[in-house]
């Protein structure tokens, strides 16, 4: 309904334009998707309610805000404390701002008028929420349709829209759901371009990281150096989830980085990196990870993991296309490390017979990979109908559903040395009898390998969005060449 709009959303320098068009796109695709159920009623209109400003525990101290998923993909809108309204049948956009106190602009600035939204989100009209219920209720909506379901990935349930006066609507909180979430799944090519700019601007953080790092130095001087990068070059407040920098023996605690263990170990020379770190840029996610051996130099054992992983990453991804379980590529992955585990020695024996008694989970307990977008474990891995498999590793997949065109996804295979997992395995001889415990005493404390890249599935295969080096020869190269400072490949805003 909406003239193209010409709101722009963009932070300076060489950061990406954004275009409001790309929300009302997603909106458009909603509606659609909506007007091809059969339950939808006539009259029908979307209410999302945006996140909330939010303190510190009791105190008055800001937590800076984040847009909530669902609410940014339909609007693009930064403040919080808003909702939104999409009549379905002609599509028209409505956006509820907060009325802001007159000491608003005492202590946070300029309060401004409704139609700075307007002109801001290019959307049809602006209103105050303290007015909801009166101008939906101008709108004569047969039922508001509301969100309510569960994140397969947290095992949360969305916050439904909620206003003083609901209660005097007919609402339908089941309807909107796995629509909205089958539209998320499936990228529009505004939603690739601001992807491509979020892996550009993460790869170029990573390669710099790659090129300062020494032994002596603190996982965490890493983790600032890629946030600094991120957010100084690319505009990016946030990243998609807590950075992990594991080194040495850390590198195989898959989620390392939180408050318990905080970064915060001395990097040693002959330590294995693992760095998983992903920029956000106006709520749109990355999630790469980087393995590389802190000195620079691959020592046998690093290489022959490290070329393994490898192997598996680049088999998944030649495999790739619209139509492939992804349960089969797990799988894949899985047969190539146990393959590539034999010819080390660490395992003799039948690759499928291995794979019969899931030896492959000992070394990879997580999934091969995951839906990427808004939230970096984005949304539909597994809609109604598609059940989650029971297999130890699979049954961590957060994704069971085939491929399909414009998904973008993680491919993140990994081999990893768990102390946990080593031992239940030794205990257990339907597994142990493939395993050489001399190789496998070498190797403890070894840490681990991850090599994550994201990709979008095109309809013959798929896109490489992750652009860092990546096998054993150009990473050595790419470190060894200290002298050279790291520039950027390519402008940011390409
Ligand atoms: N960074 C979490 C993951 O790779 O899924
Ligand atoms: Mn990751
Ligand atoms: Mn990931």
């Amino acid at each position: 309904m909406a003239a193209a709009p010409q709101a722009v959303y963009w932070l300076g320098n060489d950061t990406l334009r954004v275009s409001a068009a790309l929300f009302a796109e997603n909106r458009r695709r909603l509606c659609a998707g909506l007007k091809a159920n059969d339950g939808l009623v006539p009259q029908s209109v979307v209410v999302l309610q945006g996140g909330e400003q939010k303190q510190r525990y009791c105190t008055d101290t800001d937590v800076v805000f984040r847009q909530e998923s669902f609410f940014h993909w339909a609007f693009g809108v930064t403040e919080p404390d808003c909702y939104g309204a999409i009549d379905v049948e002609c599509g028209k956009s409505l956006l509820f701002v907060p009325k802001l106190p007159e000491s608003y602009a005492t202590w946070m600035g300029e309060i401004f008028p409704r139609e700075h939204f307007k002109a801001k989100y290019a959307v049809d009209e602006v209103h105050y929420t303290c007015d909801i219920a009166d101008v939906l209720s101008r709108q004569s909506p047969a039922v508001l349709l509301t969100l309510r379901g569960l994140n397969t990935d947290s095992n949360s349930t969305t916050r439904e829209a909620s206003f003083e006066g609901i209660s005097n609507f007919e609402v339908n909180n089941v309807l909107l759901h796995p629509i909205i979430v089958e539209c998320r799944l499936a990228k529009t090519d505004m939603e690739l371009e601001v992807l491509r700019y979020t892996n550009r601007v993460s790869s170029d953080a990573h390669k710099m990281v790659m090129k300062s790092v020494r032994p002596g130095q603190k996982e965490y001087e890493m983790e600032s150096l890629f946030q600094h990068y991120c957010y100084n070059k690319g505009g990016m407040r946030h990243t998609s989830y807590t950075c992990i920098c594991g080194t040495g023996n850390n590198s195989s605690v898959l989620h390392y980085g939180h408050a318990g263990a905080p970064n915060d170990k001395t990097i040693m020379d002959g330590d294995m990196c693992l760095f998983d770190m992903g920029g956000e840029y106006y709520c749109y996610s990355s999630d790469i990870t980087c393995s590389f051996p802190a000195n620079g130099k691959f020592s046998p054992d690093q290489r022959a993991i490290y070329e393994a992983v490898l192997k598996s990453s680049r088999t998944v991804m030649a495999a790739i296309r619209p139509g492939v379980k992804w349960t089969d590529m797990h799988r894949l992955a899985d047969r190539v490390h146990l393959e590539e585990l034999v010819k080390m020695g660490l395992l003799t024996g039948s690759v499928e017979d291995m794979m019969n008694v899931h030896l492959g989970s000992v070394f990879m307990p997580h999934g091969l990979g995951h839906l990427l977008g808004i939230d970096v474990h984005d949304v539909g891995g597994y809609p109604e109908g598609v059940e989650r498999s029971d297999e130890p590793g699979l049954k961590s997949l957060r994704m069971g559903r085939l491929v399909q065109e414009r998904m973008v996804l993680t491919v993140e295979p990994g081999i990893y040395f768990i102390n946990h997992l080593l031992d239940q395995a030794l205990a257990n001889p339907a597994q142990s009898c493939f395993i050489n415990n001399q190789v496998l005493a070498r190797l403890r404390g070894f840490g681990g390998v991850r090599i994550e890249d994201n990709i979008a599935v095109t309809a013959e295969g798929m896109d490489l969005l992750t652009c860092v080096p990546r096998t054993v020869e150009e990473i050595e190269a790419f470190m060894a060449d200290s002298a050279k400072p790291f520039s950027p490949a390519v402008s940011a805003s390409q």
